[in-house]
This record gives C-alpha cells, sequence and structure tokens, in this order.
C-alpha cells in the first residue's frame, strides 16, 4: 500500500466576494479611523459576502469550479473534499458534502475541519497523508470563511480584522521530489479564553438570552493573543527551516495566516528573509480565517516556480500554529 510518494500541489484558486468594505466605511460604523486600521494591523479593505442565504460553501463552490477548470479535472475523479471552515453554512452535515455535490464530486467523500485560522494547513496535512499512503490519487482541500456572519460590527476590536473569502487546491501524487515535505502542527486548549464564539455549541446552545448577549459572534482579547501569535508563528516558521537545513537565501517564499501585518513582519525578521519574500495581500483582504493561505497561493501563483521552496505558517484559534514546508511542483502556465 505505501508508495511513499509525496502529495503535490498541482493547482490553486481563490474566490473572494465583490462587495468591498473599505475602512472609510467603518469609520461611519464604529469609532475607529483608517490610519490605526492600517498603522496596527496593514489591512485597507475586506470582502463581505453580501445576500441572503449564501454561507461559506457559496465561495468554496466558485473557487473548486475554477479549480477543475484550471486543472483540467473530472469532477468524478476527486476522492475526497476536506473543507477547513469555522463557518459552515450549518452546524451539520457537512459542508464538505454540499461543496461536492455541487461541483459533481459524486465519488468523494468529504468532511469539514475547524482549526481557526490554522484550519487550512491542518487540512492539507491531512489530505496530503490520503495521498502519501498510496490509498488516493486527487484530493481537494479547501480553506474559507465567511467571517462576517459571526463578526459583531458594533465592535471595533474585532469588525476591523476579518473578511470574506477563501480558496482552494488540488492535491495529487509528485512525479519527482517537489511536493510537501514536512510539517508541524500545535495546539493548546488554554487558549479557548481569549479567542471564541461562545454560544452555539452544546455547551450553550442557542437561545434568546445567548442572542440578547451577543454571545454568538467571534470574540478576542487582541493584545493577548497578538503575543502568542507573534512568538509562535516565528518560532514554528523558523523551526521547520532549521529542521530541514533551510537557510534564509534557500527559502523562496513565506505563504503566511494574513491576521496583522505586524505578526507576518516579525516571523519574516525572524527568518531573516527580505520583504520581496514575504506575500502580502493582507491590505485587500483582512483575515479571512480558514481563507487566507489558500487565497495567497492563489493571488501569487504565476511567481512560482518548479522547486521553490515555501514556508507556510498560521497561528489561530484554540490555540492552533504551525508551519509547513513546500516544494513548489510546478512552473507558471
Ligand atoms: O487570526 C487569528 C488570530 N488573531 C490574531 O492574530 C489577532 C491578534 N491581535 C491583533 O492583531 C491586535 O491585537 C489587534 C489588531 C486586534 C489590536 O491591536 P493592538 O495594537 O493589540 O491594540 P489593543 O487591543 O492593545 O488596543 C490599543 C488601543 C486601545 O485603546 P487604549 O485602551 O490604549 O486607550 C483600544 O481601545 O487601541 C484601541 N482600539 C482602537 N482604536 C481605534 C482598539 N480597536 C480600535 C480600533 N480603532 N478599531
Amino acid at each position: 500500500m505505501m508508495n511513499l510518494k509525496k502529495a503535490a500541489i498541482t493547482g490553486v484558486s481563490g474566490y473572494v466576494p465583490d462587495y468591498v468594505l473599505t475602512n472609510t466605511e467603518l469609520e461611519t460604523m464604529v469609532d475607529t479611523n483608517d490610519e490605526w486600521i492600517t498603522s496596527r494591523t496593514g489591512i485597507k479593505e475586506r470582502r463581505i459576502l453580501k445576500g441572503e442565504n449564501k454561507g461559506s460553501s457559496v465561495m468554496a463552490v466558485a473557487a473548486v469550479k475554477e479549480l477543475l477548470e484550471k486543472t483540467n479535472t473530472n469532477p468524478e475523479d476527486i476522492d475526497l473534499i476536506i473543507c477547513a471552515t469555522i463557518t459552515p453554512d450549518l452546524v451539520f452535515p457537512a459542508t464538505a458534502n454540499i461543496i461536492a455535490a455541487e461541483v459533481g464530486a459524486i465519488n468523494a467523500y468529504g468532511f469539514d475541519l475547524g482549526a481557526a485560522c490554522s484550519g487550512f494547513i491542518y487540512a492539507l496535512t491531512t489530505g496530503a497523508q490520503h495521498i502519501e499512503t498510496g490509498r488516493y490519487k486527487k484530493v481537494i482541500v479547501i480553506g474559507v470563511d465567511k467571517m462576517s456572519s459571526i463578526i459583531d460590527y458594533t465592535d471595533r476590536t474585532t469588525c476591523i480584522i476579518f473578511g470574506d473569502g477563501g480558496g482552494a487546491v488540488l492535491l495529487e501524487p509528485s512525479e519527482d521530489e517537489n511536493g510537501i515535505i514536512d510539517f508541524i502542527h500545535k495546539s493548546d486548549g488554554k487558549g479557548e479564553q481569549y479567542l471564541n464564539q461562545q454560544a452555539g455549541g452544546s455547551r450553550l446552545p442557542a437561545s434568546h438570552e445567548t442572542i440578547d448577549n451577543k454571545l454568538h459572534y467571534a470574540r478576542q482579547i487582541g493584545a493577548a493573543v497578538f503575543k502568542f501569535a507573534v512568538t509562535n508563528m516565528a518560532d514554528y516558521a523558523a523551526k521547520i527551516m532549521e529542521r530541514n537545513n533551510l537557510s534564509s537565501d534557500d527559502v523562496s517564499y513565506l505563504v503566511a495566516h494574513q491576521a496583522n501585518k505586524r505578526i507576518i513582519d516579525a516571523t519574516s525578521n525572524r527568518m531573516g528573509i527580505g520583504d520581496e519574500k514575504v506575500l502580502m495581500n493582507i491590505e485587500r483582504y483582512g483575515n479571512t480565517t480558514s481563507g487566507t493561505i489558500p487565497l495567497l497561493l492563489s493571488d501569487f501563483e504565476s511567481k512560482f516556480k518548479k522547486g521553490d521552496n515555501l514556508v507556510l505558517a498560521a497561528f489561530g484559534g484554540g490555540f492552533t500554529w504551525g508551519s509547513i514546508y513546500i516544494k513548489w511542483a510546478y512552473d507558471p502556465k
């Protein structure tokens, strides 16, 4: 069974909704200003999925359809779909199944994976294991969130950060030495108190009281999360370089979760790499939680060459964090 082939990303796609929520518009909603948001976070605007009855799957389906087209893949050949999200369409069934049905992936099994801002990297590793064992040939890994569905637009400490969007990658067995080389994942449940959505789960089901007390919104103690994020994202990006003997010159790009430009800067400083190697689109999309890394891969796909060394890094609610080392598998098409 073990074929020891690496899993390679063989295609990427991203999707963001049309509506642009600018810092200027946020100034009319809460007591904030463009200067504060830009200097503290690096964010200028974010996208919002508007319209009735539209869940995260709407964005994922658009991304997956584009991915199938770009990679010339028949949806019936897809073996597995993993959807990383903390804003699923429904509590159950899984959004991955809704997506599979919409795109015609009738032979795939699917499930959702929730690890907040680290969701996509956890899902990518999980998908890769299905390929590496030789069990499956085509796996789609999605990271998507409709953060606007759980944001309190009267809370200036959260509403300025988050946005909606996501993307998808196709994983296939690698034909050569390129592919997903290594990963380190970590979590610490003590982080719950700093970043969470309190109600709507089994501990505190929805009630009039939970709604009156605004307990269905994402809540964070920003400064505390910032402290953990800065050290852990930098440490684990550095750790994966060390154990794979990658010098800063060897790293082609840092693909970091886009939560705050200052966290990304701290990570790249720790890695000793220049700004030209740091992929950034936080100014346009804000923090899309599970969506940031596939959106980066999709926005910057045309820069990547076969054999490039990419370091992925994320930190998020849980706490959850980690890093992945990828040797990129294809040249720009
Ligand atoms: O993605 C998953 C994990 N999440 C993260 O990684 C986010 C990590 N945290 C952060 O990025 C930052 O903590 C924030 C961007 C959320 C906040 O930035 P900060 O520099 O940590 O600000 P702070 O919370 O320490 O607040 C500083 C001041 C406070 O005023 P006082 O008490 O000093 O007078 C806040 O009330 O800034 C005030 N403030 C604002 N002012 C204008 C907080 N939010 C705003 C705002 N506009 N939107």
